[in-house]
């Protein structure tokens, strides 16, 4: 019998969930079908999947899609990396299909939540778990009062959107560096705050901040399998420098397990700490989402993604993932590196 899996539009990491899933269906013999679609052409990830297919632009005609393919391929989980928010309130209107559908939560309250890095901060503090102290920020005036109010004591401060994705937005505040230090290194990502502050001055309007103290680290992003709350499987990667530390235990590893839970994540997701400087692991924030890193987990002989698609399936208990991954864990050190595909531009696999 063949088992049908459609990974909808995700982020930066279709393409390892794919080989993830390929390679674990190949391992065990299972007569796995990948379908996958992308509203664009993105065909190195597209290419991957069994069968391809492209999504409407229009999210008027999303859910009509959704069905339609579903019934035509018997398609019996989907996954979403996009829109989670849209897929988690039609979950009611997917769902009598016959399709599982995977979308982080099983709340939309949930998701908001997590998007919502200080209302998230906030929520930990309430039941007791270790977070970054977070201070939202709405004006220019605001931050500047902060800053001269010290908050945090003498820790160094940073900021970040409370809306943020991929690291963008992270500014640390540090007196010693050169005015230019924001141009001339900006990946470092320092700068005085006088010269923050005079450009978030200059703007229209701006995107909510979180004010923090800035934490030593080192920094700690936790992959996970979890159901409805349940953590079945994780590893954590412990980033120092160029380098990531593929772990399985620890107080960040409890930690990242400790939040999912208490968010009630839902399929392949993320957490990330960071260490204070006493040592004490503290959260920055969920995603509920594969992070774009959860290709590298597979160096630990536990393939996450993998294992989401077999549970998914029906092809083996919850026992056995927690099992599997407590058998399967080897520490391991890798280093990501940016890489190159061929693209072809003809996608030979796209169904309609
Ligand atoms: N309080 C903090 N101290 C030190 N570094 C931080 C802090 N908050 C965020 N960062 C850095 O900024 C990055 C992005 O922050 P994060 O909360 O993960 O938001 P996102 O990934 O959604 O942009 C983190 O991976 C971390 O390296
Ligand atoms: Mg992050």
């Amino acid at each position: 019998m063949s088992h049908k899996i459609w990974l909808m539009e995700g982020l930066s990491s279709q393409r390892d969930i794919i080989n993830g899933i390929t390679s674990t269906a190949k391992k065990h013999n299972y007569n796995v079908s990948i379908y996958a679609s992308h509203r664009q052409s993105r065909n190195e990830i597209l290419s991957l999947a069994d069968h391809a297919l492209i999504e409407p632009n229009d999210i008027n005609q999303r859910l009509e899609f959704i069905l339609s393919t579903v019934k035509k391929y018997a398609i019996q989980a989907i996954h979403t990396g996009r829109h989670a928010h849209w897929f988690e309130a039609h979950r009611a209107a997917i769902e009598p299909s016959g399709a599982h559908l995977t979308t982080g939560a099983r709340d939309v309250a949930m998701l908001d939540l997590a998007d919502d890095k200080v209302a998230f901060a906030h929520h930990m503090k309430s039941l007791n778990l270790p977070v970054v102290p977070s201070l939202r920020v709405d004006s220019p005036v605001q931050l500047r009062e902060l800053i001269a109010r010290k908050p945090f004591g003498d820790l160094p401060l940073c900021v970040k959107p409370v809306t943020g994705i991929y690291g963008m937005g992270f500014w640390q505040f540090d007196e010693s560096v050169s005015p230019m230090a924001a141009f001339t290194h900006p990946d470092a990502r320092r700068v005085k705050a006088e010269y923050y502050l005079q450009a978030l001055e200059a703007v229209d309007s701006m995107e909510p901040l979180v004010l923090m103290p800035y934490l030593p680290g080192p920094e700690y992003s936790v992959d996970m399998l979890a159901e409805n709350g349940k953590v079945l499987a994780a590893v954590a990667r412990r980033k120092e420098g160029a380098l990531q530390y593929l772990e399985n235990s620890g107080e960040a590893f409890e930690l990242a397990q400790a939040c999912a839970a208490a968010m009630g994540a839902d399929g392949l997701i993320n957490v990330q700490t960071r260490n204070d400087a006493s040592g004490k692991p503290l959260l920055l924030e969920i995603n509920m989402r594969p992070s774009g890193g959860i290709g590298y987990t597979r160096f630990s002989g536990v393939n996450l993604p993998g294992l989401f698609a077999l549970r998914q399936l029906g092809l083996i208990s919850q026992q056995q993932v927690l099992d599997d991954a407590r058998r399967d864990f080897t520490p391991a050190t890798v280093r990501a590196l940016s890489d190159v595909v061929a693209y072809n531009p003809v996608l030979s696999n796209q169904v309609q």
